[in-house]
């Protein structure tokens, strides 16, 4: 790709890192972005890095009726020697383009959205926060902007790349967070689009998210749509159970987010000597195993959570709360192992690391 490039001057802004553990979630973007269209005659063209700032789009454009969207999270670490890593990041454009499959949009090279993520990290390497913990939150975004009001897909879009510098997602940090399983509302059903990275399913959880933060507690656990018996996965990220000794999560079946992060931790946990199984979880399952102690440990997993323990979960009035609210072994096991890897002070044997050149 011939990206062309219009860059502010250097001294422009400082990065905001007195302390990078207390950035805020996507709230401080870099100076650029990374911008290319999509047009019926010429395809994916114009790649550009340029300024960051507000996007042009038609008030009739698709995505701000009818959200034809997709998006990925992914994340830029520093290493002690200096290098810029990314984690998996083919993996994600892999993703991206099961989306944009999904949501009827144009499939984008995944060797071009690699080479558009590197070329705009080079040019924002001092954005990159260099203490462990905190990161450059990386967010890939298609969207639909043909200006027309009929249902039907946009024959224009918009591939962007921002930047974000960012601490921990949860505010909790490393300690755990409460979840709250809402057996009313879902966020996917079968035969939806729960498995792709739109922003819909965002939207649509928003309101049981408000509930549950109202409640106190962080996010909402979601149970299968059809009978909410089952569990599925958290608001940003994977759900697993040490239920009997034994790492189980939620089998994938079209409604669940298939995390980059979930299938790490399925490789990297018989390394670590737990054995790990994929299949249903009923949430009475859940609910009697924390209170007969054969669930030990409960944590969420995802990019901008990494892996999150959970101290208690919220079921039909009853909190249920886990060892006591602590941290489990296998949490931190887990969490240390895979941002050892991350940042770049353990070896990497899976070949995961992404070094941006
Ligand atoms: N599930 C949902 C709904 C998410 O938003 C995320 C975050 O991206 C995940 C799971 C975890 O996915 P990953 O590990 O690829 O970040
Ligand atoms: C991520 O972990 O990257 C996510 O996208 C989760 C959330 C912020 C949407």
């Amino acid at each position: 790709m011939d990206i062309a490039r219009e860059l502010v001057p250097q001294e422009r802004r400082k990065p905001l890192f007195d302390d990078p553990l207390k950035l805020p979630f996507g709230r401080n973007f870099t100076d650029h972005m990374f911008t290319m269209e999509f047009t019926p005659g010429s395809g994916w063209c114009r790649p550009r890095i340029r300024p960051y700032g507000p996007l042009q789009i038609e008030p009739s454009a698709n995505v701000l009726h009818y959200s034809q969207e997709v998006f990925e999270g992914q994340k830029a670490y520093k290493s002690p020697r200096g290098e810029i890593l990314m984690f998996r990041p083919q993996e994600n454009a892999r993703r991206l383009n099961r989306s944009l499959s999904r949501m009827c949009m144009p499939e984008i090279p995944e060797d071009s959205v690699l080479e558009a993520e590197c070329a705009l990290l080079k040019v924002e390497e001092r954005w990159v926060p260099a203490q462990k913990g905190a990161s450059l939150y990386v967010r890939p975004t298609v969207i639909g902007t043909e200006a027309a009001l009929g249902i039907k897909p946009s024959s224009e879009y918009l591939f962007f790349i921002i930047l974000s510098p960012v601490g921990p997602y949860f505010k909790e940090g490393f300690n755990p967070v409460g979840l709250w399983v809402s057996d009313t509302y879902s966020r996917a059903g079968s035969g939806g689009t729960g498995e792709a990275k739109t922003g819909g399913n965002y939207a649509g959880s928003l309101l049981a998210t408000l509930e549950a933060t109202q409640k106190g507690y962080s996010q909402v656990l979601w149970l299968d749509a059809g009978e909410h018996r089952y569990v599925e996965e958290v608001g940003a990220m994977n759900i697993f159970f040490v239920i009997d000794g034994k790492l189980v999560t939620p089998a994938l079946g079209g409604t669940i987010l298939k995390g980059i992060t979930r299938k790490s931790v399925l490789e990297l946990a018989p390394e670590l000597g737990i054995q790990c199984e994929e299949r249903r979880i009923a949430i009475d399952e859940v609910v009697e195993g924390i209170a007969s102690g054969r669930v030990s440990e409960i944590f969420g997993a995802g990019t901008a959570a990494v892996i999150s323990p959970v101290g208690k979960i919220g079921y039909r009035g009853k909190d249920y709360t886990i060892d006591g609210g602590r941290t489990g072994p296998w949490a931190r096991k887990l969490f240390d192992t895979l941002t050892g890897i991350q940042y770049g002070e353990l070896e990497d044997r899976h070949g995961w690391i992404y070094v941006v050149k």
